[in-house]
């Protein structure tokens, strides 16, 4: 199964797919500027935390590449911070964002010596495609990973999209569907709408139709019986970030999911690569949550469902506590608790 590619770097600039449009409308979009690259993240054009993570690194290169190439090195390091900043404030808590612009910086602050301006724009063109590539191979080794969890006739349960779309891959959660398949596992996969911005019908159902994996959409408030009366084997979902403890943010919703699978005994399986651990913070508690317009609540896709001026409260994600993950997949392993021992041991 080829995957959808999400995001690369074509004809001078770099190619999105539009995911606001999805599934009406397949539509590419050729971003060639850093604000325009701020604004495709800010409003969910490009989304994913890995795919936010590839989206910041090109968008610092397109913010740096007017810049001119006799411009003395130490001023262009200045511009770059400025323009990492500015790519920073788009969206709050995939650290692969972050971390993706501390990678580049760095790259840039390595090379200084003996590099002009315009090789160090080239330099760091190079890092971002390099920032693309490597994650499609992550997430290969995810699924590599992960399918030995999926039962041979089993059915699984996600949330919001963690698949091609949302990586430069094949996905975190859905990667181990995908070589599962491959594998010739049979199984079926229900996918969460995941209200209030529809990744989970809009983009998961799209993707897994278009690989031929049997998929079935339910709303949020349905996952209970699902698990219920369906045979549901396994939960996975991908992460936003993962806190030294394990602790994870993902789609909102998905800490409500993970206490219903506490409840039916059925394993919850979190999927994501090295770049979305963030060692700097102890819990989930520290994680930076997105709150998004109200609109999203109540005039979702321009139709008014609540009353005029109502109070909305719309967090983007959620936290999940380890105790309710069963295990952590990434590319370097399967992650089991206590985590705070395996994540060290991962990182080293
Ligand atoms: O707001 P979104 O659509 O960017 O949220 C995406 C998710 O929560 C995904 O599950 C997560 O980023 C992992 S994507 C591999």
């Amino acid at each position: 199964m080829a995957p959808l590619t999400t995001i690369e770097w074509k004809n001078n600039c770099v190619r999105i797919i539009d995911q606001t449009k999805l599934p009406q409308e397949r539509l590419y979009e050729d971003i060639a500027t850093t604000e325009a690259m701020y604004d495709a993240i800010k409003i969910l054009k490009v989304r994913g935390a890995p795919a936010i993570g590839i989206a910041a690194a090109f968008g610092l290169y397109l913010g740096i590449r007017e810049v001119p190439d006799t411009t003395v090195v130490s001023v262009f390091l200045k511009i770059l911070k400025k323009k990492a900043a500015y790519l920073a404030a788009s969206r709050p808590t995939a650290v692969n964002l972050f971390w993706a612009l501390e990678r580049m910086q760095a790259v840039a602050g390595k090379e200084t010596k003996g590099h002009t301006t315009f090789q160090l724009k080239n330099i760091l063109l190079q890092e971002a495609i390099k920032i693309a590539r490597e994650d499609a191979e992550i997430c290969r080794k995810i699924g590599i990973n992960g399918f030995k969890l999926i039962k041979d006739f089993g059915t699984i349960l996600t949330h919001c999209n963690a698949g091609s779309l949302a990586t430069g891959g094949m996905g975190t959660a859905l990667a181990p569907i995908y070589i599962g398949a491959e594998k010739g596992k049979k199984f079926k996969v229900f996918a969460d709408e995941t209200r209030p911005l529809l990744q989970g019908s809009r983009i998961t159902a799209f993707e897994l139709m278009a690989a031929g994996i049997d998929v079935t959409v339910i709303c949020d408030n349905m996952a209970a019986v699902v698990m219920a009366k369906k045979g549901v084997h396994a939960v996975i979902t991908g992460a936003d970030r993962i806190a030294a403890n394990g602790d994870t943010a993902n789609k909102v919703g998905t800490y409500g999911l993970s206490i219903l699978a506490r409840a039916h005994e059925i394993p919850f399986f979190i999927a994501a690569p090295f770049s979305t651990f963030d060692l700097s913070i102890k819990s989930g508690a520290q994680i930076p949550i997105e709150e998004r317009r109200a609109e999203e609540i109540t005039c979702g896709f321009g139709k008014t469902t609540a009353p005029k001026n109502v109070k909305t409260f719309n967090p983007a994600f959620d936290v999940t506590p380890h105790a309710n993950i069963t295990a952590i997949i990434t590319e370097r392993g399967i992650l089991y608790p206590p985590f705070v021992k395996s994540i060290k041991k991962m990182m080293q």
